[in-house]
């Protein structure tokens, strides 16, 4: 067999051979199944052998045929398309279309998605309501991961989720109502009035709209403003098997419904490992608070005093292709809402560096979140915003993934195995 893998085990000199798989790319895919670990026995009633893998680091959980990403080379794709090219030429809305049916839509059915999307915007009263009774300091990703699980409980048919049209409903009633419920739970901890959706508006100049919309009869986004956020939804619309996306597959795979599946992908982003490193980032600017004082914390850092917030990546190790696109367009953010103090300081603690040595060894580069967070803030966001404007795109490549995993025929409820290291029997007597 030459696409195999042949092991000995030295506890019984049998050797095995077990079939290597490929993806796409056969230096980046190829695998062997686990399962076939469980014919390595060292008796008849051997439980046979295990892989271990905390944090699954080396173990490709399903097939995808959803995003790409090479880390060494820089690479991320949604369906073969390169982000840059998504970026520049397509709406979120039509990045999204991609992602869930693999195809980039014509005119027709770009049109047709963009109604469906726009006439579930709007969230049923009492979900209001239900938000309301929030304390007023309530953090809106703790909002956002309660309320997205309530809608369960208003979609009950939901739970059918083997019904393919059952599922195409809720994948655009939750597409359409993540922003709205987002840009509620900001309102209610400002205290405004909540902004109903505006349909004539695009995906992304709604939602700001809902988000900043005050006395004026019809907000009216700024062009390339919309467009900015437009790009950052792209950005973040799907990264293959991240934590969220994993809590999304795993709980999922239960058959629970879509929304309470959406709330655990939500509260997976939460966690300052995942989606809160943007916050971080901005933190550790103001902790800098001057350019004259980069060179003495990027010396602190190297000491290992803390980590430079918003660099280095597990996947990326040359570059993160999501902050290239980031750092030129944050100059035509800033050039309409006036420059950030704290870009000075991040393009300096980025020359720095990717000048030095000890960043340049371990191949420590920006990644998406040292700009997005700067980019955020100057356009209005509150930090405690920027894990929830993380969500509102990722719902896409939650959902799309949710999806893919049903589909398959492999996938069962995901139910892994542990090597107990705990006491034998014993009795308490
Ligand atoms: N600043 C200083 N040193 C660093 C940093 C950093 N940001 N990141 C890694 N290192 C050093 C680390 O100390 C280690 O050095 P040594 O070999 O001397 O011990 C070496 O680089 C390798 O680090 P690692 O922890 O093994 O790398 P990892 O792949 O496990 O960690 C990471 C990846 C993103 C968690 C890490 O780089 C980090 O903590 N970065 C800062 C937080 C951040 O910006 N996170 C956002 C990630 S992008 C968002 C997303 O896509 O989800």
């Amino acid at each position: 067999m030459a696409d195999s893998l042949t092991i000995t085990d030295n506890r019984t000199g049998e050797t095995y051979e077990l079939p290597i798989q490929y993806g796409t790319y056969p230096e980046y895919g190829a695998a062997i199944r686990c399962g076939e670990l469980r014919n390595i026995k060292v008796s008849e009633d051997d439980f046979g052998l295990m892989a271990y893998d905390p944090g699954f680091t080396n173990t490709a959980s399903c097939k995808s045929s959803i995003t790409h990403i090479d880390g060494e080379r820089g690479i991320l794709r949604y369906r073969g398309y390169p982000i840059e090219e998504l970026a520049e030429d397509f709406s979120f809305l039509d990045v999204a279309y991609l992602i869930l049916n693999g195809e980039l839509p014509d005119q027709s059915a770009s049109e047709t998605w963009e109604s469906e999307i726009t006439n579930h915007s709007m969230i049923h009263e009492k979900i209001k309501k239900f938000m309301e009774g929030f304390k007023y300091d309530a953090h809106p990703m703790g909002m956002l991961v309660s309320t997205v699980a309530a809608l369960s409980t208003f979609y009950p048919e939901s739970r059918n989720v083997e019904d393919p049209d059952v599922r195409a409903l809720q994948i655009r009633r939750l597409v359409a109502k993540i922003p709205t419920i987002a840009a509620y739970a900001y309102r209610s901890n400002v205290g405004f009035p909540y902004s109903y959706p505006d349909n004539d508006l695009s995906y992304t100049g709604n939602f700001l709209s809902m988000m900043f919309k005050m006395t004026e009869r019809r907000y009216r986004p700024d062009p390339a403003l919309e467009k900015a956020l437009d790009v950052l939804f792209i950005l973040h619309a799907d990264h293959e098997q991240n934590c969220g996306t994993n809590a999304m597959r795993s709980v999922g795979s239960s058959h629970a419904d879509p929304y309470v599946s959406i709330a655990a992908a939500a509260a997976a982003l939460y966690g300052p490992l995942h989606g809160g490193a943007n916050e971080q980032v901005l933190r550790m600017l103001n902790e800098i608070g001057h350019v004259d004082r980069v060179p003495e914390y990027v010396k602190r850092v190297k000491a290992g005093e803390f980590r430079l917030m918003g660099f280095g990546h597990r996947v990326y190790k040359n570059y993160d292709p999501r902050a290239t696109i980031l750092k030129g367009m944050a100059q035509e953010v800033f050039e309409l809402t006036g420059r950030n103090p704290q870009l000075d300081i991040a393009l300096a603690l980025e020359k720095i560096a990717l000048e030095d040595e000890y960043f340049v060894s371990r191949k420590l580069y920006p990644n998406v979140d040292f700009y997005s967070g700067i980019i955020y803030q100057s356009m209005g966001f509150p930090v405690e915003m920027f894990p929830v404007l993380f969500a509102i795109p990722r719902t896409i490549g939650w959902l799309t993934q949710w999806q893919e995993m049903l589909e398959d025929g492999d996938q069962r409820i995901a139910r892994p195995r542990q090597i107990y290291t705990g006491e034998d029997q014993r009795s308490p007597s």
